[in-house]
């Protein structure tokens, strides 16, 4: 068969894989512990669910315009004025199919062939596929010191004449790091000194711990004018709980909003009408959900912590906010798909393979869920690996023999 190169070179979504098989195998009744996920299993804003119902009953779900309906724009405005500081137009707004399409739409808007973009390591699964999709290369940067915090000189080396731009994602999916403020200070002066483009990915930044507060990038920018190349993405997938509603967005020059609504004119049209008033009720709405997941993460967060730290051979790094850890396993297992493979095979527990974000020897494991699943799936895991844990393990009323080690 005839398939395009673009086509032939992106590979599957891994983390949609692994929602997939862990759907198979309970529908099967299997007993299956899901450490992979990238949702929260809170319900949206009741706002969002009663606008979405009202529009439903007065059946006028018809064609929105391409970059989103008015009051969505307005109610972005408003969002970025609260969070950023910074009072945009309807012009500067474009609302798409989730945040991923707003990513999508801009990179298509800005990328020609082998441009390079370049984005930290550990990085969120979608980046690469994305700008390879617009016939571009991209360029994940590993900070040479190991850590997960990418630093300026590390950026800086990779950066060659078909540089046109840096995608940073921060807090981060899946290492949970939330970069410093200096460091996003010099990534601003950086692209504008260097007239890059610089898109930040801020899906979880009001999912933090510890007292941390969102950043603004625009705080640090010199130029706000429409010739400024920042781009900030949002959305209201994670910190509303609405990851099948589908609406993410993106604040940007006049200009780079204007082409990015013209692609997304002709790919998908605007998102679903329906979809997008939810948003607008979850985004204008109470914010008391917000901060209750946000807390009930935070606690996920450190039980997750004090059962991994439990755990001999692993090593972890204490997230900062969104819904991951990612510990390095690399002791019992360099090639992370193996591993992931065997923790799904052995004791029915998903996570996933740390290759998908460019480090392998690592797995991401997700709090979203309930404690008791973070807790017991962390124990399925110590049994399965530790060669001085008991020879047998109850799940239910059904036995676990090792037969392994
Ligand atoms: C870092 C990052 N950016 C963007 C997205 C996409 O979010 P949305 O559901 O709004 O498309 C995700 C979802 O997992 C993510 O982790």
């Amino acid at each position: 068969m005839s398939i395009s190169l673009i086509g032939k070179s992106i590979s599957e979504s891994a983390t949609l894989k692994l929602n997939e098989t862990a759907a198979i195998l309970r529908a099967k009744g299997e007993p299956v512990i899901h450490l992979g996920g990238g949702e929260p299993k809170s319900k949206p804003p009741i706002d969002a669910l009663v606008a979405a119902a009202a529009l439903l009953n007065s059946g006028e779900v018809r064609y929105t315009p391409a970059d989103g309906i008015p009051a969505l724009k307005q109610a972005i405005i408003r969002y970025t004025d609260e969070f950023y500081h910074r009072r945009v137009e309807p012009e500067h707004v474009i609302a798409s199919g989730g945040a991923k399409q707003s990513i999508m739409v801009c990179l298509q808007a800005i990328l020609n062939p082998q441009d390079e973009v370049i984005f930290p390591v550990p990085y969120w699964v979608s980046y690469p596929e994305m700008v390879k999709l617009c016939g571009a290369v991209p360029v994940p940067v590993r900070a040479e010191d190991g850590s997960f915090h990418p630093r300026m000189q590390d950026i800086e080396q990779n950066v060659t004449s078909y540089t046109k731009a840096v995608i940073i994602n921060s807090p981060n999916n899946p290492s949970g790091i939330m970069y410093s403020e200096q460091f996003i200070a010099e990534i601003v002066e950086f692209c504008e000194k260097r007239g890059l483009y610089l898109i930040m990915d801020d899906i979880y930044h009001r999912l933090v711990f510890d007292g941390r507060k969102p950043l603004s990038c625009y705080d640090y920018a010199k130029d706000l004018s429409e010739n400024s190349k920042l781009v900030v993405i949002n959305g209201v997938s994670k910190q509303y709980a609405m990851t099948g509603f589908r609406i993410g967005w993106a604040v940007a020059n006049k200009r780079l909003t204007e082409v990015m609504t013209n692609i997304q004119g002709h790919q998908t049209s605007g998102p679903s009408a329906l979809l997008q008033h939810a948003a607008v009720a979850a985004i204008n709405g109470v914010q008391s959900s917000v901060e209750s997941l946000r807390m009930t993460l935070e606690n996920n967060r450190n039980i997750l912590m004090s059962k991994l730290g439990a755990f001999d051979g692993i090593k972890t790094y204490k997230p900062d906010g969104t819904f991951y850890c990612f510990a390095d396993f690399s002791y019992y297992e360099k090639d992370s798909t193996k591993l992931s493979q065997f923790l799904l095979d052995k004791v029915r527990v998903v996570t996933v393979p740390g290759v998908e974000f460019g480090l392998d020897g690592f797995l991401r494991i997700s709090t979203c869920g309930a404690i008791k699943d973070i807790t017991e799936g962390v124990e399925r895991m110590k049994w399965a690996l530790d060669p001085n844990a008991p020879n047998e393990l109850y799940i239910g009323d059904r036995k676990l023999v090792r037969d392994w080690m």
